[in-house]
């Protein structure tokens, strides 16, 4: 049973499990705000696992909607892992780069503190905290910088803008892991086959700045617009976001899951949006 199926993450979860049996809700058939809802349908179903790719996933939204963002991503995700915990059902719930600060200069571990800087990374990080309370067994991904076709997105964004600019200027003092939607529902199937519990990292291998994830962007898809590298500070932006975020591929390996390069990823992307 998958909650947030109709997002980026969710879509590519759905094409990943279509031999199975799987069930996939948007917040217009479960809000997962709604505590009666939320164990109405996880006891109509009794899945054996449940996927939680729901949330409100508008960073900057976040700050001015704060109550929203509470409402959703932390409450929210216990009332689908209470329902989880009242049937017996495997929980595995997806989670962000954002829970750090960013002040590491090296990939950072599972077992590193969270520290995050704003009110989306803090409906997240505090989600996990209680959700492991709730459930010691249960699975947490965290992943970084998403792609992929089917949703607004940063590749897309940056196709669009350079259709109808001749040169675009993207942060460069901002380090992370891009990370395919479909790379990253491939690993989240496997996890849950391997019956994997506690925190694991899932981001394409390697990192880049916004910059340079733009510059690749561009050179991949022939574009001719140029793209200059600016500091964070010449595009302020309301939520803060963390200088570094790459996340350590251990866990994962540890599982036997190794992922493809996110310059092999964003390849494949740009021939899956070209198709
Ligand atoms: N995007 C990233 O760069 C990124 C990075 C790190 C982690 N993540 C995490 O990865 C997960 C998937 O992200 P995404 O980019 O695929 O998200 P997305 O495209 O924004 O999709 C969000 C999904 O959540 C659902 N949703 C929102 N509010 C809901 C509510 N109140 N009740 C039930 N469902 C609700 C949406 O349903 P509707 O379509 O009906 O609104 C949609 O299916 C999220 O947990 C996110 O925090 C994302």
């Amino acid at each position: 049973m998958i909650f947030g199926a109709s997002g980026l993450l969710g879509r590519a979860l759905m094409r990943e499990w279509n031999e199975d049996e799987v069930i996939g809700l948007s917040s217009r058939d479960v809000d997962i705000r709604d505590p009666n809802r939320v164990r109405e349908a996880v006891e109509k179903v009794r899945p054996d696992w449940i996927i939680l790719a729901a949330a409100y996933t508008d960073v900057d939204g976040c700050e001015s909607n704060q109550e929203l963002a509470f409402a959703v991503n932390r409450d929210g995700a216990m009332q689908v892992a209470s329902a989880a915990h009242r049937i017996g059902a495997k929980l595995l719930f997806v989670s962000s780069d954002y829970v750090f600060d960013g002040k590491k200069t090296f990939p950072y571990e599972t077992d590193d503190a969270r520290n995050p800087l704003g009110v989306y990374a803090r409906s997240k990080a505090e989600a996990e905290i209680r959700l492991q309370d709730l459930l010691p067994q249960c699975c947490i991904v965290r992943t970084s910088w998403l792609f992929g076709t089917g949703g607004k997105c940063f590749p897309d964004t940056i196709l669009k803008l350079a259709a109808a600019r001749p040169v675009l200027d993207v942060v460069n003092d901002q380090r992370g892991s891009p990370t395919f939607s479909t790379d990253l529902a491939r690993a989240i199937s496997q996890l849950c086959r391997n019956h994997a519990r506690g925190i694991v990292h899932v981001t394409n291998a390697g990192s880049c700045s916004w910059f340079e994830f733009a510059r690749a962007i561009l050179q991949l898809s022939s574009s001719p617009t140029e793209v200059r590298p600016i500091g964070t500070q010449q595009m302020p932006r309301p939520a803060p976001r963390p200088a570094y975020s790459v996340l350590s591929p251990a866990s994962l390996q540890r599982q036997g899951i190794f992922m493809p390069t996110w310059q092999d990823a964003l390849a494949r992307y740009l021939r899956e949006r070209k198709s």
